[in-house]
């Protein structure tokens, strides 16, 4: 495994690292099986995966008590992001809530559910428009001294408010929308994101020493070559809702896999495995979280670890993408 390290953080990440978001189960990703998830868990860490991201949102609690039962004995081996301020009724309806009293009980609910006493990386998941941030970064300095936490980390977040963050206390992470076509997205899903990953948020967490983390890196199976067409999703499927892979727009982001499918088929790789490999050569880029439902996948996706992009490579997989870098693709 290929390691990567930042200044902020006392950790070694492995290039490779494990998105448990399909783990939460249901029917939100192609009703995937608990023993399915936990098999791909534990070979990823026999592979020597050791960056593990997840969410109490993820299953509505079943991600993390996937992960925590995956884990077992070996989670003082590997390092776990989960998040915080995504909070559920009893319906299921999902609200952002970064209050004080909320993270106090989420880290305790967390902590359990992944059956350890403390979590590496807490991630803001999303900014909540009604908590003052200050106010959400002392409350987790207090979980922080408690040893709850190791350390703190963003996602989805625009670089103002991580730097009004980082006036209360460390962030040590930020985790955005990242992937080959989608390089400074503008909107994830139906939101609307206040940051342009590849142009402001690298040199941001260059500048500052901050792991980043890109979030759906395989474009949720699109970069991948056994994606079929939309109509696949069944209607719970998240990306039933992603408008990037449905209509119109989809059309146009198929176009452009195409090319990179046959780019992948001329050197003889997995377009996977181009995809993972061209993150990894991004200096900002410190664990691709490959969201995976399999072994198979954990395998391959480990082995894009195995061979490299050459320079030409890298220079060719630009010129097929510089035609497209029209805002109609980084929307
Ligand atoms: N911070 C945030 O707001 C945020 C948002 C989204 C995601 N995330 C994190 O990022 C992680 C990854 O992102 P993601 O889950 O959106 O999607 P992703 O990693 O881009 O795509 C994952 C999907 O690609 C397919 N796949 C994976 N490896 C494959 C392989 N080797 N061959 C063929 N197909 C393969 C599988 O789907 P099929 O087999 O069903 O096609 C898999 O579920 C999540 O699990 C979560 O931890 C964070």
């Amino acid at each position: 495994m290929k390691m990567k390290t930042v200044s902020a953080v006392d950790f070694e990440f492995s290039a490779v690292g494990f998105g448990c978001w399909a783990a939460g189960g249901g029917d939100i990703w192609n009703a995937t099986d608990d023993d399915n998830s936990i098999a791909a868990i534990q070979r990823a860490v026999a592979l020597g995966v050791n960056f593990f991201d997840v969410a109490p949102v993820y299953g509505l609690g079943h991600a993390e008590e996937i992960l925590g039962k995956a884990l077992g004995s070996n989670r003082q081996q590997v390092i776990i992001g989960s998040k915080c301020g995504l909070v559920w009724d009893d319906a299921g309806n999902v609200t952002n809530d970064l209050s004080p009293e909320s993270l106090a009980r989420e880290i305790d609910d967390s902590l359990r559910r992944l059956n350890t006493d403390y979590i590496d990386i807490y991630q803001i998941h999303w900014p909540d428009p009604n908590t003052p941030i200050d106010v959400t970064m002392q409350a987790l300095s207090e979980v922080k001294k408690s040893g709850k936490i190791l350390h703190i980390g963003v996602s989805n977040f625009s670089i103002a408010l991580t730097d009004e963050a980082r006036q209360q206390d460390a962030v040590v992470s930020h985790q955005g929308l990242y992937n080959l076509l989608e390089r400074n997205p503008t909107q994830y899903h139906n939101i609307p994101l206040d940051y342009r990953t590849e142009d402001e948020v690298f040199p941001y967490c260059q500048e500052h020493g901050l792991a980043f983390f890109p979030y759906s890196p395989l474009f949720q199976g699109l970069l991948t070559d056994n994606f079929k067409p939309q109509d696949q999703f069944d209607e719970n499927d998240v990306r039933a809702a992603n408008p990037k892979l449905n209509g119109e727009l989809f059309k146009q982001y198929y176009a452009i896999r195409e090319k990179l499918v046959a780019f992948a088929k001329e050197i003889g790789h997995p377009l996977s495995q181009v995809a993972i490999n061209w993150m990894i050569h991004q200096d900002a880029v410190t664990s691709v979280i490959c969201g995976a439902q399999t072994v198979e996948h954990v395998e391959q996706n480990v082995a894009s670890v195995t061979w490299d992009l050459t320079e030409d490579m890298l220079a060719e997989i630009d010129q097929i993408l510089e035609p497209y870098r029209d805002p109609v693709y980084t929307q």
